[in-house]
């Protein structure tokens, strides 16, 4: 992955992953994302809505990270990418899409659960993996046990983290960032109750520069 893509990740920290219900809440809920500090968002390819969210947060807050995940073809991934998506996140490592994308050099974190899909990650020239679903899978745990073979490769653990254990993966030197769905609630968000999501993200955003006060 390109050097600044990985910056660009390490500075933001925690990444909003975000199933959105409809395109007409995509512009707001980056709005309230970006004033709560986290400057960043995972739109999942598990609605129908996640191809126009994607355009409409690309047209009205151009300076977010946006990122598609759960992509599982190369198609969805041109598809986000044409949408206006940055950088290509997937649950696990599907060497179709993996390929697509550095062909194309766009970014691409596929999800590892083990040191054999990381090796996979690595033989395709990638240094940034997600780890998914990092709790289930032993989390900081598993991380620290990968720091050991896998000391140049970076993590994006994703699965499970929330408010309470966030900042025990954001301190360890190979996570990259975190992932998580915790900051937009589907009930707050099909509420539209946009200032309720913007505190939840401020709260992270606030963990994050405890954390990691240099970013
Ligand atoms: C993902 O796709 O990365 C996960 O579903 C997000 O996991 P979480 O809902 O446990 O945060």
């Amino acid at each position: 992955m390109v050097n600044q893509t990985q910056q660009i990740l390490r500075s933001i920290g925690i990444v909003p992953v975000i199933k959105m219900d409809t395109p007409d809440h995509a512009a707001p809920l980056a709005a309230a994302l970006r004033r709560g500090g986290l400057p960043a968002a995972e739109i999942t390819f598990r609605s129908e809505a996640a191809v126009d969210s994607i355009r409409a947060i690309a047209k009205k807050e151009p300076e977010m990270f946006l990122c598609a995940g759960t992509i599982l073809t190369p198609k969805q991934a041109q598809q986000a990418v044409e949408a206006g998506a940055r950088a290509i996140i997937s649950p696990g490592t599907n060497l179709d899409t993996v390929r697509w994308c550095v062909q194309n050099n766009i970014p691409v974190i596929p999800g590892c659960a083990s040191p054999t899909e990381v090796e996979v990650c690595l033989r395709e020239g990638l240094s940034t993996v997600k780890l998914f679903p990092a709790e289930v899978l032993g989390g900081v745990a598993m991380l620290k046990a990968m720091a050991g073979p896998y000391a140049e490769v970076n993590f994006m653990p994703t699965g499970g983290i929330g408010l309470v254990n966030a900042g025990d993966y954001l301190a360890l030197p190979n996570v990259l960032c975190c992932g998580g769905s915790w900051m937009v609630p589907g009930n707050l968000l099909a509420a539209g109750r946009f200032d309720e999501i913007e505190t939840l993200v401020r709260e992270a955003a606030a963990l994050r520069d405890r954390v990691r006060p240099q970013a």
